[in-house]
């Protein structure tokens, strides 16, 4: 098995688009949600390291100026609850927020408030980036979808087809600690169908130029196969026929466009808001 880099890892332009997309489209969003409440009760799940976490909390309080803000961290790593505290201590201006630390599993938390028989209801939570982490995403989302309060919204965010195929690519070789599944939105759209759940959908549209990947030796080509199999140092450690496999994906017309002679990946994800 080759060494899987460490979750959390963002590609830039992904990055970007989901920033992107909070900073554009979730505004509006989050200023339709407890108008007129004392107080918002929010919720990450599967934080991480909670700079995307703290974005939102920041808009959320321009829409909601006169607000305190609760907000309920689900975060199973130590290392990146560590780091979301490091972030918080650096980050001035939040005082309308109490943070309550969660460290343990969507599911382990699930059943922890089942125990505490909480009536408490949510205004906002996100599910970022995390839903591959969990054994069965439809009880997951289905348990967090009920603890909405009625003009409430889950923000669910996961990897679009082009990426969940190159995992299915890698599979076999390269382990991925933690992850469950390779899922898609797709899948999850039509689970909510399915259950006639009301939700929208926001396509974060995004090229990745993959170019130097194929020039053998090219630092970037490097740096760039590494991030996007998640594997250290994929190039040098990896078996000549995965390495072939990944390339030939990659540029494969369904995964990538050409333009103006450089290849562009297409790292597209997609962003589904849930209601109540
Ligand atoms: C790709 S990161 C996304 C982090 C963050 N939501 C963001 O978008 O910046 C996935 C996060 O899910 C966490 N995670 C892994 N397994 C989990 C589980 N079973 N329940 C909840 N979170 C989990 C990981 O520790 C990691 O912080």
């Amino acid at each position: 098995m080759l060494s899987f880099a460490a979750s959390g890892w963002r590609i830039p332009a992904e990055h970007q688009c989901m920033k992107d997309f909070i900073h554009t489209t979730l505004p509006d969003i989050l200023g339709s949600i407890g108008a007129g409440e004392s107080t918002l009760n929010v919720m990450g799940v599967g934080s991480g390291s909670g700079e995307i976490e703290l974005e939102i909390l920041k808009l959320l309080h321009k829409k909601h100026p006169d607000a305190k803000v609760e907000n309920d961290v689900v975060e199973p790593s130590n290392v990146m609850l560590n780091k979301y505290k490091a972030l918080l201590s650096k980050t001035p201006g939040l005082d309308y927020v109490t943070f309550n630390w969660n460290e343990m599993t969507a599911t382990e938390f699930e059943k922890e408030w089942k125990k505490r028989k909480s009536e408490k209801k949510m205004h906002f939570i996100n599910m970022i980036q995390m839903l591959y982490y969990v054994e069965d995403p439809e009880v997951t989302l289905s348990f967090y979808r009920s603890l909405l309060h009625k003009d409430g919204k889950v923000l669910l965010i996961l990897v679009g087809s082009a990426w969940a195929r190159l995992s299915e690519v890698c599979d076999d070789q390269v382990c991925k600690e933690g992850i469950v599944q390779n899922l898609t939105t797709s899948e999850v759209k039509s689970f909510l169908d399915s259950k006639n759940i009301p939700y929208k959908n926001y396509k974060l549209q995004s090229l990745l130029d993959i170019t130097e990947c194929f020039t053998p030796g090219d630092e970037k080509g490097d740096r760039l196969l590494d991030l996007l199999t998640e594997v250290i140092e994929f190039r040098k450690t990896a078996p000549t026929e995965l390495k072939d496999r990944v390339l030939e994906f990659l540029k494969r017309p369904e995964n990538s466009q050409t333009v103006n002679g450089r290849i562009l990946f297409d790292c597209s994800t997609e962003a589904l808001l849930i209601d109540a």
